[in-house]
């Protein structure tokens, strides 16, 4: 409380990186929300001000510390405010941060999330302070996320990674996997389909190895989706070693988990994959694939890729255009290795030079391209079922909705509401967006659950 105003505290919270991030900003608004403080949206409101970073690659962290400095400008004209840094930058950065010339107030870890209102009373009173230790345990079964209304909700089921692969920072700045209970997990799901929410994605580092006793991945995924038939359910990241057939059979079977499945394969060389501690190789890869092909008619794919990890050649890199080919992705998420300290590939020689790993990205993002191009024209004359998200970003009298298959469709309003769900018939597309008409509204059946 403001002592002057008598008016709660603000916080303002800014998220950078991956979804898992934007999870634990809800998170971390619920808990402040229970300290009393109330959220902004205006900087220019807030009395304390949260940045919740990304470590994973170092432009990541280089946008975060420009806007760091933002921040000691906003701080030099209004003293008593709190400035925290939250997240991976700071579970890996940890007292570099609070140097005296800084800004910054609090650093807090991705596990000590419960601590903030006691660090933020603390540095409201002048004292700076420091949260990073990783706990074996913590995984915020108990809050409920303060989420903005909307249609989509994401709902972290599993926290931190224990596969260790050389490139990534994620084991040491989220720590040792664990997993939420089943139990916990549905009772938040049937949360958000009483609050209207039509789609919900289960996030983790590797959701294939979630486990709660005897449920694994597959039994969770398939309990979520009896919740509510009407709401779209998706996950993501998955590990090709651990997906299971049970998962992907139960992907096939429940109508209402989406045909869309995020399997990064970071190079498409078996020497990289070694290199990378992948503990799968493209042979286990495309068998996997065919195996989903098979049993999930129609499923779209998507994966990330690594540009110009240490020895990479012109042969690994053509090995990994031929593989991309040969799935045949719906989309790609591509990226220029950056070496991360704790990594094993940090203490390797980071030798493919940076114009030639933007060579070799450019040529992925191309090829990706045309697949996606050619991928799209095919969906012309076909009809989709959309749900509606909200109006396009470049036009007022259309909306955009996304396919099962996660494509966007942008189509004209029509008298639709956003969350509504529709069947568009395709008339053009280009390699991004899908462009449409409406030819039938649709009321999805709700079924209630029952364990
Ligand atoms: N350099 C480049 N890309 C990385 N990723 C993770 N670590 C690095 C790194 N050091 C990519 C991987 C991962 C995605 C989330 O980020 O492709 O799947
Ligand atoms: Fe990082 Fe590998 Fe874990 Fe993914 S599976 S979070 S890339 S260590």
């Amino acid at each position: 409380m403001n002592e002057t105003t008598n008016k709660p505290l603000s916080v303002y919270l800014e998220t950078y990186g991956c979804q898992m991030n934007v999870a634990d900003s809800e998170v971390v608004l619920s808990i402040m929300n229970g300290a009393g403080y109330r959220r902004t949206a205006e900087l220019e409101n807030a009395d304390v001000v949260f940045v919740n970073t990304c470590a994973v690659r170092e432009n990541a962290e280089e946008r975060v510390y420009g806007r760091i400095g933002d921040f000691w400008h906003y701080k030099k004209d209004n003293p008593g405010v709190v400035i925290g840094v939250l997240g991976c930058m700071a579970e890996r950065l940890r007292k570099n941060l609070l140097e005296s010339e800084s800004a910054v107030d609090i650093v807090v870890g991705p596990d000590e999330y419960r601590r903030l209102p006691e660090l933020v009373e603390n540095a409201l009173a002048g004292e700076k302070g420091i949260a990073v230790r990783l706990s074996r345990v913590e995984n915020y079964d108990d809050i409920i996320p303060l989420r903005t209304e909307g249609i989509s909700a994401w709902l972290s089921v599993m926290r931190g990674c224990d596969k260790f692969c050389t490139f990534c920072v994620v084991p040491f700045t989220r720590g040792r996997e664990r997993s939420r209970t089943l139990h916990s997990v549905i009772k938040e799901v049937e949360q958000l389909s009483a609050q209207g929410f039509k789609e919900v994605t289960l996030l983790g580092q590797n959701v294939n190895s979630y486990r709660d006793d005897a449920y694994d991945f597959a039994d969770l995924l398939a309990s979520v989706a009896r919740v509510d038939r009407s709401m779209r359910v998706r996950f993501t990241t998955s590990h090709p070693q651990d997906m299971s057939d049970k998962l992907i059979e139960t992907i096939a079977a429940h109508e209402n988990l989406c045909k869309y499945i995020h399997l990064p394969v970071q190079s498409g060389s078996d020497r990289i994959l070694q290199l990378m501690n992948r503990t799968y190789n493209t042979e286990h890869y495309l068998n996997l694939v065919e195996k989903i092909k098979r049993t999930i008619p129609g499923v779209s794919l998507s994966t990330d890729i690594i540009s110009g990890f240490p020895t990479e050649t012109d042969d690994d890199q053509k090995m990994t255009i031929e593989l991309i080919k040969r799935v045949g992705y719906d989309g790609a998420f591509t990226f220029k290795y950056s070496p991360r300290e704790n990594t094993k590939a940090w203490h390797m020689d980071d030798d493919v030079p940076d114009a030639l790993k933007t060579t070799r990205l450019n040529e992925i993002i191309e090829v990706q391209r045309e697949i996606s191009w050619k991928k799209n024209q095919q969906e012309i004359g076909q009809t989709v079922e959309v749900l509606i998200e909200g109006p396009s970003k470049k036009s007022d009298e259309d909306f955009c909705g996304r396919t099962d298959t996660n494509k966007m469709v942008i189509f004209p309003k029509g008298g639709l509401k956003a969350g509504e769900y529709c069947t568009i018939k395709i008339a053009r597309a280009n390699s991004a967006t899908l462009f449409g008409t409406v030819v039938a509204q649709e009321t999805k059946e709700v079924v209630a659950y029952a364990s």
